[in-house]
């Protein structure tokens, strides 16, 4: 089981530029978690690993505008604290080293698990002023809520009974 406060506070605990509300920022990583939460509720995907993609995908950007590698930099730190600050097969641990690593660009994917992450991720576009394309979505519950044009309806499939 995976303690993710502590994981949490590590990486927030790391030098950084940004603050909590930094567009890249913690806000933001906590809304791709829930958006993740609730997409995987249809899709299938391994909520283990779309939890870690949130904390883990924007990371370790160092500003807030380019920064092509910062997905690669995002999937190498996970793998720096894997084995000392959280457990992960060698199969997931794959799986997530890759949707952090690729998340950009508008790729599609028919891992359910990666297609939920990048959903996941791109969900939260609004946040820049840029309306989510449904024609962006790998899942068909992300789809549906890119075309619904808010998440709000589907908040209550949040799970309730995971740790903070
Ligand atoms: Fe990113
Ligand atoms: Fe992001």
């Amino acid at each position: 089981m995976i303690d993710y406060p502590a994981l949490w506070q590590a990486v927030l605990d790391l030098p950084s530029h940004r603050t909590a509300h930094s567009v890249h920022g913690p806000d933001h990583w906590k809304r791709v978690e829930r958006n993740a939460l609730i997409i995987a509720t249809d899709s299938g995907a391994d909520v283990e690993i779309v939890r870690l993609f949130a904390l883990f995908h924007d990371a370790q950007r160092v500003n807030e505008w380019g920064d092509p590698e910062h997905g690669a930099r995002g999937a190498a730190l996970a793998g720096l604290y894997r084995g000392k600050l959280f457990e992960l097969s060698d199969e997931s641990f794959e799986i997530l080293h890759y949707a952090c690593t690729w998340h950009t660009g508008g790729r599609h994917h028919e891992n359910p698990t990666i297609a939920t992450c990048w959903d996941a991720d791109r969900l939260d576009l609004d946040r820049c002023g840029i309306t989510p394309d449904p024609d962006y979505m790998s899942t068909n519950l992300a789809k549906k809520i890119a075309e619904h044009g808010s998440i709000d309806p589907w908040l209550n499939l949040v799970p309730t009974n995971l740790t903070p």
